[in-house]
Parts: structure tokens; sequence; C-alpha cells
């Protein structure tokens, strides 16, 4: 124990030197395109989403005409009007949502997004707006013949004024390649997800994502100013401005942000950018109990401060499932019940090295950690992001996998795993990692094949736990077809009426993402 304070301590200081000046950008690139070139050989087995789609019929939509391909034709030209070799738009990158599609329009701008929507929105042919397909809950992925309206192609507009750090881009553009452009003018883009080579800048806001950041940077509500919608009539909305402050009326543009396709299309936005960081360090942490894991947050947020950036946890199972599944080690020897994966970010290595000496000094000093390592070098920072951004991998590789996403109250964060465990106890094995500095655990159940009866009592436990907790049945993936039976859970009858009649206002002939978290027949 005294040794690892040591060697902890050693190589904190060690850091220190390695980060002074540097910016953590390779370690990011190395985390994200790994994990992006994991995501196509997933074979997971998400549960709910045949059942959810299932139980609605199809639409009174209108058919696909030659005369309606021959118009998308003309509009975008005929390369970006697919009708054959579509099965990357009809699934999801896990591939284990299928859905079906006549043809994927891929239009260049906004204008040319309105034509075709308000072309649809005269015929009633119903559309699923698609950005970089990476999201994890079916919002993306057609169910019955939908056109898939993708925006890969709305990529072209990148202008930053430096001055203000306000950046207006095309939604089309991929996160990764939005940070790295902004890397070259020393900023950074305020979110981040495992996603980030493949997502794209609208979709992001329109899945509202939140991802590993946000506990220094904020939510999307922290960042957006604007954006441009093409409602569901085709009309081009610019909402918001670039203005950092603008209290005229009301904020919607925020409208947008977990809008999933719902209202219609964002094809740009602007947003607050922030200085990238000089500093970035990383560390682990071996702790024994949840309530241990509690105490180092609050001791975190107050030793850090300003400069704790992320705060993620991995349960001792799911840290045993990546090495079972996974060329992955633990960067600890022996087994913890529970892993604290803590980063910063600041302008000054010494400063920030200090500062993380003092908090780790008091964490193992106070035995609420019995074990601490610092990431000595990027490729060691790469390996415990790696274990952490790859438990989803591991879990997926475990079996027939039931996924969720939730927020929680802390003091019941992590009772949700230990009462799903007990429930399963000898019928499924169950992870848990997650933001634990945001409260939003992923809970995984995995079981050796599909099991019929867990299915149908396992939603309604989880979200039912959940909201009786206090809860949200989706922290940050949405709702998408997979939690879409299960989406009135916790909100008022008031609340969802006022979020359809705002549905009513911009998608009158709900034609936009039918079958989902807003469908078309209620
Ligand atoms: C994560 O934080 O790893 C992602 O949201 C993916 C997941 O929940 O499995
Ligand atoms: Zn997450």
């Amino acid at each position: 124990m005294r040794d690892n304070l040591l060697r902890f301590l050693h190589e904190l200081c060690g850091k220190a030197m390695a980060t002074r000046g540097m910016v953590g950008e390779f370690a990011v690139a190395f985390r994200v395109s790994r994990i992006i070139s994991l995501f196509p050989s997933i074979t997971m087995k998400l549960s709910l989403i045949r059942s959810a789609a299932a139980s609605l019929s199809r639409g009174n939509f209108a058919k696909i005409s030659s005369a309606d391909l021959s118009f998308f034709e003309k509009s975008i030209g005929n390369d970006y009007v697919k009708t054959k070799e579509i099965d990357n738009y009809t699934s999801d990158w896990t591939r284990q949502m299928k859905g079906s599609s006549e043809c994927v329009l891929l239009p260049t701008s906004t204008e040319e997004t309105s034509a075709i929507l308000r072309y649809c929105a005269e015929k009633r042919i119903a559309i699923v707006v698609q950005g970089g397909n990476t999201g994890l809950v079916g919002g993306a992925t057609p169910i019955y013949d939908e056109v898939v309206l993708s925006t890969s192609r709305i990529n072209k507009r990148f202008h930053l004024e430096a001055s203000s750090g306000v950046l207006t881009l095309d939604g089309g553009f991929i996160l990764a390649d939005a940070d790295n452009r902004l890397a070259e003018r020393g900023f950074m883009m305020p979110l981040d997800l495992g996603a980030k080579g493949s997502c794209q800048i609208g979709g992001c806001v329109a899945a509202g994502a939140g991802g590993i950041r946000l506990l220094r940077y904020g939510s999307l509500h922290s960042h957006l100013l604007g954006c441009t919608l093409v409602d569901g009539k085709g009309t081009i909305l610019n909402l918001g401005g670039r203005l950092r402050k603008d209290n005229t009326s009301l904020h919607t543009a925020h409208l947008a942000i977990g809008s999933e396709g719902q209202l219609g299309v964002v094809t740009s936005v602007t947003m607050g950018v922030v200085p990238r960081p000089q500093s970035i360090l990383s560390a682990m942490l071996a702790v024994s109990s949840y309530s241990d894991c509690i105490r180092l947050l609050s001791l975190a947020r107050s030793k850090l401060g300003e400069i704790l950036s992320s705060f993620e946890v991995i349960d001792g199972d799911t840290m045993k499932c990546v090495e079972r599944h996974l060329p992955l080690k633990n960067v600890f020897e022996g087994e913890h019940n529970f892993y604290l994966l803590i980063e910063t970010h600041g302008s000054n290595g010494d400063h920030d090295a200090e500062k993380l000496n003092g908090f780790v000094e008091e964490a193992l000093g106070a035995e609420l950690a019995v074990d601490g390592v610092a990431a000595n070098s990027e490729s060691e920072r790469a390996h415990m992001w790696r274990l952490r951004e790859e438990s989803p991998l591991a879990a997926a590789k475990d079996g027939y996998i039931y996924k969720f996403d939730v927020s929680l109250p802390l003091e019941h964060f992590y009772r949700l795993t230990e009462e799903t465990r007990e429930k399963l106890k000898g019928r499924a094995r169950v992870y848990c990692y997650g933001h634990l500095g945001d409260g939003n655990s992923h809970l995984n159940v995995t079981t050796d094949g599909e099991d019929e009866e867990l299915k149908k009592e396992l939603s309604p436990f989880v979200y039912n736990w959940v909201v009786s907790h206090g809860g949200s049945i989706s922290a940050e993936h949405g709702i998408g077809q997979l939690k879409r039976d299960y989406r009135s859970l916790g909100k008022s009858e008031e609340e969802s009426a006022l979020i359809r009649s705002l549905k009513d206002v911009f998608d009158p002939h709900r034609i936009l993402c039918p079958y989902k978290m807003i469908h078309s027949q209620e």
C-alpha cells in the first residue's frame, strides 16, 4: 500500500513533466479510432427492439413511387438518391436494429434538405433523419419503409470566431474532424464521446449527447447558441444566433437538443467552444465500497475544483468482463470492487499535478482508495481510457445483452445494480460502468442466450425502479425505438401534451421519425 502510494506520487510528478505544454490529442485520437474500429465487429443483441417496433402498425404514409424518386434525383442529383446497397443506413452500428427503407437521400445543403422535406410533407412520405448512425436506441434506424435522410454530406461550412470562441459549422461535420480543426487554432470541442470518429455535430445536438467531459464543461445546453432546423414542412428555421448572451425571447435553438429528429433536421450549429487544455492528467483509483466512491467524488470536487474533467466508474465485475473478453489488462494487480478513472484538464501541468497529488494523497491517507495509478505517458492514459470506453464492447461480447442508460441521484446510483443483481441471481450477469460524476449509470445485463421471460420483466423493473428513486430512464442515449414504450414514465400528462403540441407545430403531418420518441399514432 505504502509502495503504491509512493509509486503513485512519483508517477504523478513524472506525468506533470511529460504533459507540460502538451495537449492530449494523441491519446484521444488513439482512443477514438480504437473504439470506432471495433464498432462494426460487435455482435450485440439488443432486447426490446423488435417488440417495441412490433406494437405499432405502419402509419398511413405514402409509398415511394418512381415519380418521387425522379423528384429527389432532380433536387439533389442522381448519385445521392440511393436505392441499392443501403444496409449501412437501415441498420444501426450494432447491426442488431434492422429496418427497411426504399431509399436514402444525401442532400448537401439546408436548401436541398428543405426541398426534400417540403415535398415529403405534401406527399405524406415518412422520413427518418440520420447523422453518423452511432446511436444506441435505434432513433436513426428506419422501421417500415421510411426514407432515410442522411446529413453526412452537409459538412462544408466551418467558421470559428476566435475572439469569442464561437463556432458555426454544418450539421454533418464529424465531431472528431471538427475537434481536429479546432486543435489547429488552440480550441477544443467541449463534448467528447467514444463515437467521436463517426458521430456528427447535428446528430449530437439532436441526441442531446453527453459523454465523458460533461462534468467539466457542462451539457450541450451550456454551449449551443443557435442552429438551423429544417422542420417537417420544409421551413428553414434559423434559431438563436451567435451571441453568448441573448435574452430577447424563448431559447428556441435549445428545442433541438434531444429532439431526436422529431422537430426537424439540424443542418447547422453555432456553439461556444473551449480553449484546448495545456495539461491533461489521468489517474485510476481502486476502491472497496460504493460509499467510498461517493466520498471520493466530493473530495475530488473540492480538491481538484475547476480542473476536474472526468470522474468515471467501472465496477469490479465489469473489469473482470473486460479482461475476459478483450486483450486488455487491468492496471491494478488483484481484484477490487470499484475502479475510478479521473481526468483533469488545466493550463499548468505543475499546478494540476500538485492538485491531483494532494487529492490522491488524501484519498489514500484517509483509506478511501486502496490503491492508485497515474498515467505516466499518453499510451498509459490511452490504456486507462480503453478499459472504460471498451467496457460496453466487453459486455456485448459476454452474451445476449440488455442495455440501460439511466440517471440516478448518487445515493441510489449503485443500488440499482445491486438490486438487479439480487433479482437476477443465477439467471444473468450484471455490469455497471458509467459517468459517476454526472450520476449516469450504464447498467448492462447479459445472459447466455436470449431469455424471453427475463426480457419481459427486466425493462419494467429497471425503469420503474429508476423513476421511483427520482431518476430518469434515459440519461444521454435518448428514447428512440428502444425505450419508446416507457417514454412517459416520470413525465406528467401536461408535459407530454406540451411535447405533442410542439410536434404538431414543427411537423403537423408527423412524417418525421414516426414510431419513435413521439410517434405518428398518438
Ligand atoms: C459509454 O459511456 O460507454 C457509452 O454511453 C456507451 C454505453 O453506454 O454502453
Ligand atoms: Zn455514456
